[in-house]
């Protein structure tokens, strides 16, 4: 369920648009549900309203009397303003991003400040939340980028694992971080969405704790320097709005339910 918010706002709820953009995404796609639950009407913007990749938004509770998907795409602005003109809010998801991991950062860390600087000049009340990687059941048919993290270790195509770190979030968290901060009027600046930080050999342990029928890797593949340490961050920020995290454990064991139950992860025989 979401959160509780003081004060009853289901009758302002039911006025309220909501532009997501792409829509069809993995964090996306909980964004659309999770806002349809709460009473919102949903404005889904998609680069291909008819690929049946996004057909999954379309069966979700509430979609037939409150989500309409429009055609767009982010480098083509005059679509961008027809979509999001006559709406409350705007959920800026979609991202035109490559998947080399500087220019990745790079990408992500200029279009935010491009966005503050606009914001301040045209008076836009922006705030922006930033998740670790996320994971999570999927409610798309496809499989994102930060899911392939873990099948990776499922599959046996990683042999070993790196000396590294790396914190995770659950995506119905994200999802449900962006309706605190845009309903809580106090929200403001900058929430980091993480929910703990993992070194690789600790995910492999719970990984393999849970399904240890799969062949997941127990060596590292730096033998010789000590571990890295975990990146130290708070969440307070969105905890004091009222979220409360899904340990990290959890959103390990419902994101390899869900590769499972998607197809993309074959589920081993038991022997007899
Ligand atoms: N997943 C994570 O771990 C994570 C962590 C931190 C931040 N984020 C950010 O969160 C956002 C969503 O990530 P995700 O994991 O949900 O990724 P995703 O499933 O790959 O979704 C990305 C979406 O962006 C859309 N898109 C790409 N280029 C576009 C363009 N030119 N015009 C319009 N739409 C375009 C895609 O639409 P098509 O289907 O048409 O390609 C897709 O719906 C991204 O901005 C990502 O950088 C993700």
């Amino acid at each position: 369920m979401p959160p509780a918010v003081p004060g009853d706002e289901s009758s302002s709820i039911s006025g309220q648009t909501i532009c997501v953009t792409g829509a069809g995404g993995f964090i996306a796609s909980w964004m659309v549900k999770l806002l349809l639950e709460k009473g919102y009407t949903v404005r889904g913007t998609l680069r291909n309203p008819d690929d049946p990749k996004n057909g999954h938004l379309k069966e979700l509770e509430g979609a037939k009397e409150r989500l309409t998907l429009v055609k767009v795409d982010l480098l083509d602005l005059n679509s961008v303003k027809q979509a999001v003109n006559g709406c409350h809010g705007v959920f800026h998801t979609a991202s035109p991003v490559t998947d080399n991991p500087n220019w990745y950062c790079y990408g992500k860390a200029v279009a935010e400040q491009a966005a503050w600087e606009v914001a301040k000049e045209k008076g836009v009340d922006l705030v922006v939340v930033n998740p670790v990687l996320v994971l999570g059941p999927l409610l798309q048919p496809t499989i994102n980028a930060s899911t392939i993290h873990i099948l990776k270790y499922l599959t046996g195509s990683a042999k070993t694992y790196a000396n590294a770190t790396q914190a995770y979030v659950h995506v119905r968290d994200v999802a449900l971080a962006h309706i605190l901060v845009y309903e809580k009027p106090s929200a403001s600046g900058r929430y980091l969405c993480a929910e703990s930080s993992l070194h690789r050999g600790e995910l492999v342990e719970i990984l393999a704790k849970y399904f240890p029928e799969y062949p997941i890797p127990t060596r590292c593949s730096d033998e010789k320097n000590p571990r890295v340490k975990p990146h130290i961050f708070s969440n307070k920020k969105l905890r004091d709005l009222g979220l409360e995290f899904t340990p990290v454990s959890q959103c390990l064991y419902e994101t390899v339910k869900s590769l499972q139950e998607q197809g993309h992860l074959s589920v081993p025989k038991k022997e007899d």
